[in-house]
């Protein structure tokens, strides 16, 4: 029996008459069109009662699982205790905040807050320029920083736009969207990733402020970088001058307290966080270098960066965010060793059951993110996905699972992620059905056309 959706329905219906597309955030809306109305632990419900494992996360924040115990204790606390947004001078959860993001990532001299991760990435574009004098950006093929105008363009490109893959050189400048003004293209770079050649082509140019990247692609799935590949990336960032950037908006707090960085070795010149540092609730933050972070208070005006938002700082986003720190800082790496044997058993699992179905399809995994390619490599570019994964059949076998109560979101290459919330349990019933998806003719019927 296929899961009914009837009060889903319903309220699309109702959302469709004012809210353009049916939902706030279009990237949201997806088939099945499904109303999710609570999240307890690993799994979500939607309107109609129907239960679902979820593995989408909402993009990634619920690190700790939905409704955390711990962090909504910290919210509740801060309510109970009356903490005010003031919007004058700082407060004591602020600097509370602050201290434990340093402790957790020791790259970080100095940090700021943001509501965002996009306002938190704006922000370093701006940190860079002020900081070098120089005009240009360079972002990767494949990655995404957020909506705002320099950034919002080349994530899933069709081949076509941008051509074949151009070792050494770089790609057309696509946005993701309208209304950008005329010329924004003119700054901005886009490289392939794993691609050293084409950094330092562009940095010889001396106009580039910045490299913003996420250290690993995971909004075109788990792109991993090529042993070594980060390391000259900060060698070549060094010699010319080029502010390092790392957009750990995913990566942050779920690879490790300390960030993809602290696995890599590197330090960068800024860090970008958001999503899991306040597990769900809307927290973004940036820091790094003192001498670049304080240019938000540089003493010549025009050399100051503005930084301001009725909202950074808010209150119960900052006890969420001091909750979920205190909670993995406490932890002592428990949690997320536990999250990486969750992740090892489901990837595992997975690649024997598509191996016994004769499906070409790879598992990366990076802890507790992953993603299934239908191609017989993990890849290593944007291009090499668009080129060798089966989009089509990645679409079939996420609704497969989500009609057997799994939630992976129903786009092509879209991450998935464990939270602390999931049990082996979980992970066998996953398993359970996935096995079932695999015989089914829904998605085998027309498996390798
Ligand atoms: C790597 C990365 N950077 C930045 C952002 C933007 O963050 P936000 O959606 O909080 O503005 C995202 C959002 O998905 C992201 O994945």
């Amino acid at each position: 029996m296929p899961l009914i959706h009837q009060k889903s329905a319903e309220i699309y219906a109702r959302s469709r008459v004012l809210i353009p597309g049916g939902c706030v955030s279009l990237n949201r809306r997806v088939e099945p069109e499904i109303v999710f109305v609570r999240g307890e632990g690993a799994y979500i419900y939607d309107a109609d009662g129907n239960r679902y494992l979820d593995y989408h996360a909402a993009f990634a924040p619920f690190l700790l699982g939905h409704a955390c115990p711990q962090v909504d204790a910290a919210v509740r606390q801060a309510m109970d205790e009356g903490w005010l947004l003031s919007g004058s001078g700082t407060a004591p959860w602020e600097a509370d905040a602050a201290e434990l993001l340093c402790a957790c990532v020791p790259t970080l001299q100095q940090v700021q807050f943001t509501t965002t991760g996009s306002e938190a990435t704006y922000h370093a574009l701006r940190l860079s320029r002020a900081y070098t004098g120089r005009p240009d950006i360079v972002v990767m093929q494949g990655g995404y920083n957020g909506y705002h105008d320099e950034v919002a363009c080349n994530v899933m490109t069709p081949i076509s736009a941008i051509g074949p893959r151009n070792p050494g050189g770089e790609y057309p400048f696509v946005p993701l969207t309208a209304g950008m003004p005329p010329g924004i293209e003119e700054h901005v770079h886009v490289v392939g990733f794993n691609d050293t050649a084409a950094l330092e082509n562009l940095f010889k140019t001396g106009k580039i402020a910045c490299l913003l990247s996420e250290p690993i692609l995971q909004n075109i799935g788990l792109v991993k970088p090529l042993p070594g590949y980060w390391q000259t990336v900060r060698n070549l960032c060094t010699r010319y001058g080029v502010v390092l950037a790392l957009d750990e908006v995913k990566t942050g707090f779920r690879h490790a307290i300390a960030g993809y960085q602290s696995i890599l070795g590197i330090v960068p010149d800024l860090s970008i966080f958001g999503k899991a540092i306040a597990n769900g609730y809307p927290l973004g933050a940036i820091g790094g270098k003192a001498e670049i972070m304080n240019l938000f208070d540089a003493p010549d005006s025009a050399k100051r960066v503005m930084i301001s938002g009725t909202y950074n700082g808010h209150p119960l986003v900052m006890a969420a965010a001091i909750g979920t720190m205190r909670h993995l800082l406490q932890s002592d790496g428990a949690i997320h060793s536990r999250l990486d044997a969750l992740g090892a058993a489901l990837e595992q699992g997975l690649q024997e059951l598509f191996q016994q179905a004769g499906i070409p399809a790879v598992v990366v995994r990076q802890a507790s993110a992953f993603c299934v390619y239908f191609m017989d490599h993990a890849p290593f570019d944007w291009h090499d996905i668009a080129e060798n994964h089966n989009m089509e059949l990645d679409v079939r076998y996420r609704r497969a699972l989500i009609e057997r109560g799994i939630y992976q979101f129903p786009l092509a290459t879209k991450q998935g992620s464990i939270s602390a919330a999931h049990t082996n349990n979980d992970i066998e019933m996953t398993l359970a059905a996935v096995s079932k998806a695999l015989k089914s003719s829904e998605l085998m019927g027309k498996a390798g056309t």
